[in-house]
């Protein structure tokens, strides 16, 4: 997939993306350091992978450093945009990619944990250490923003109904951001194969992808849907703040 942002666009900002060791992440914050961005490259606990992130973006000319945080505890949170400030000075980007809550053993609110308050609490500690103009990406499922009106699989319910808890609370916060002077996007994708979470899912529920695949038409992979939230990182915001990533049309819109 080609880099959708132009080289040296981001040069002299600063891009912070959660969840960048792996997947979506990792690719988004690939495209933004090509693009001339200083990338902060978080993970939770996988160290090597985030230090190999770091080292291909290196490798090709760019900056960047790893820094492990769990989200969901507040002091890591906070040791996290100290050490991007530090390195890099304020941010300019902030992706909020992490996600999680079908991992097992991590207590059954983790979920809302993980994807509603701690994307919260990052949004609350990123503001003092955002620079003018920042702005905020929060990425989602179309299976997750929809889940009001439209069904998903069984597995899913819990992550889907906390990421849409967790957007709910961002946009409530759409006033707080814009009187400071960031913008807001979300970006919305379907089943994207080669993920973990759609292995998983088709795991349990065999011919889910093909399914998806069919009725949409085609599903992005990773590189393309993590280009797109490159993308929503520097085109103008959206209707409604919200960039839809590919057919929407099997999911029904809030009346
Ligand atoms: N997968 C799909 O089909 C799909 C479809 C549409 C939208 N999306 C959205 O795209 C985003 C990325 O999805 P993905 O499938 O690429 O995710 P993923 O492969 O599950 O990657 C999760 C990333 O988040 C990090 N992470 C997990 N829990 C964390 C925590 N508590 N604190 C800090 N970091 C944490 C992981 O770090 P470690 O590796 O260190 O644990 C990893 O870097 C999500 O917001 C998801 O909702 C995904």
């Amino acid at each position: 997939m080609t880099n959708p942002l132009a080289p040296g666009s981001l040069t002299g900002k600063v891009a912070l993306v959660t969840g960048s060791s792996r997947g979506i992440g990792a690719d988004t914050a690939r495209y933004l350091a090509e693009a001339g961005a200083a990338v902060v490259v978080n993970y939770r606990s996988k160290a090597p992978r985030a230090d190999k992130v770091v080292a291909e973006i290196e490798a090709a000319g760019g900056r960047a450093i790893a820094v492990g945080a769990d989200l969901t505890d507040a002091a890591s949170v906070t040791g996290m945009f100290e050490r991007a400030v530090a390195a890099f000075g304020p941010v300019d980007v902030l992706v909020l990619n992490a996600s999680g809550g079908m991992e097992t053993g991590m207590g059954e609110d983790y979920a809302m944990r993980l994807n509603r308050d701690a994307q919260v609490n990052v949004v609350d500690n990123a503001l003092p250490h955002l620079a003018e103009g920042a702005r905020i990406v929060f990425v989602t499922s179309h299976q997750a923003h929809f889940i009001r009106t439209t069904p998903t699989m069984p597995e899913y319910v819990p992550v889907a109904l906390s990421k849409r808890a967790g957007e709910d609370a961002l946009r409530a916060k759409l006033p707080e951001l814009s009187a400071a002077g960031v913008e807001f996007v979300v970006v919305s994708g379907d089943m994207i194969e080669g993920t973990i979470t759609a292995t998983l899912l088709e795991r349990a529920n065999p011919g889910a992808i093909a399914a998806r695949k069919s009725d949409a038409g085609r599903l992005y992979n990773v590189s393309e849907f993590a280009a797109e939230v490159a993308a929503a990182a520097v085109d103008p915001v959206p209707a409604d703040n919200t960039r839809y990533v590919g057919d929407t049309s099997g999911f029904a819109p809030e009346a």
